[in-house]
């Protein structure tokens, strides 16, 4: 039963999960590195929950109620007596890694261990732990507070009793779960980056400008935003990185990276985060880049 939540990382992912799984009611312990980052991650839930105030969803009552199941700390040993871990940690295997080594040894053993991570391996993660069995993918989007999917991901190791537990649990934050195996991107990614990888492909072929290729798929297909204005919005490097990641493991032309989105990377033209991607984000409307290719 859990009635414990853990998260490690209380970055954009980590606060977000730390205050769904406040809200609903469980008893929450985040970790930060240090203080200072855990004063500022506590600090975007404190804002988000006061905007809620400001504009009348959420009670004074109710704000001082969540912040109230939360509690900071700088170590992973204060996560011992938590029912589930949720790993919200910076996408490097290494790092994530060293963090479950850690947790492994100060957590006892039916503690679950559940992964925030976007594109690594479920298996390769869970097998530096003695805890193959209760170890998922818990994958949530961002912004966490506002997006209803979590993808409950199984490695070979994961126990079906685990994953009803994870399932049960995203289903108790009012989230939507879909279950998904340990594949590279899961569901979701493994659908979204060929799509947004095609999209600056039909750049670099000339065959549409960036606003109409965005037009086209917003009012063609009903999509709330077009491909390139998405990938603005997840930040280029990102989706570079995890396209890489997805070519290793399918070899596959689909999920290659394009020379432009390299060459953007490269630039520092990452999107939205540093003001320039396909949109030049210092006009208002933000206004297509030129000389792209
Ligand atoms: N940003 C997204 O849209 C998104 C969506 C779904 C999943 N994710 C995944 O969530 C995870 C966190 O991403 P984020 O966007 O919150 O990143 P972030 O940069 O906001 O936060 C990263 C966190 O990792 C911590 N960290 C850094 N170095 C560390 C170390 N050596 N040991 C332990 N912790 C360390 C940081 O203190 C911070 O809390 C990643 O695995 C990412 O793939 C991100």
């Amino acid at each position: 039963m859990i009635r414990t939540v853990g998260v490690v990382g209380c970055g954009l992912m980590g606060s977000g999960i730390a205050q769904v799984s406040a809200e609903a009611g469980y008893r929450v312990v985040v970790r930060e590195v240090s203080e200072g980052l855990l004063r500022k991650g506590l600090g975007r839930i404190e804002a988000f929950l006061a905007k809620g105030v400001e504009k009348g969803k959420v009670t004074p009552e109710r704000k001082a109620e969540v912040l109230g199941r939360l509690e900071g700390t700088t170590s992973l040993e204060s996560l011992a007596a938590c029912d589930i871990v949720i790993e919200a940690a910076v996408e490097s295997l290494d790092v994530k890694r060293e963090v479950y080594r850690a947790l492994d040894s100060a957590c006892p053993p039916q503690t679950i261990f559940a992964s925030n991570t976007s594109s690594l391996s479920i298996t390769e993660m869970a097998a530096v732990t003695r805890r193959g069995a209760r170890f998922v993918g818990l994958h949530f989007f961002n912004p966490v507070p506002l997006m209803k999917l979590v993808e409950v991901v199984r490695s070979p190791l994961t126990s079906p009793e685990v994953v009803e537990e994870v399932h049960a649990f995203a289903l108790s934050l009012g989230k939507a779960p879909i279950r998904a195996s340990d594949r590279t991107g899961f569901i979701v990614n493994r659908l979204l980056v060929p799509y947004l990888l095609d999209a600056v492909r039909a750049v670099e072929e000339g065959v549409g400008s960036v606003e109409d290729i965005d037009r086209g798929m917003e009012l063609g297909c009903g999509h709330p935003m077009g491909p390139l204005t998405l990938l603005d919005f997840v930040g280029l490097d990102t989706t570079y990185y995890i396209a890489n990641i997805m070519f290793d493991d399918f070899h596959e032309r689909r999920f290659a990276p394009p020379p432009l989105l390299r060459r953007m990377v490269q630039a520092g033209l990452h999107g939205r985060k540093s003001g320039r991607g396909f949109y030049d984000y210092s006009q208002d409307p933000p206004k297509a880049m030129g000389g792209l290719v």
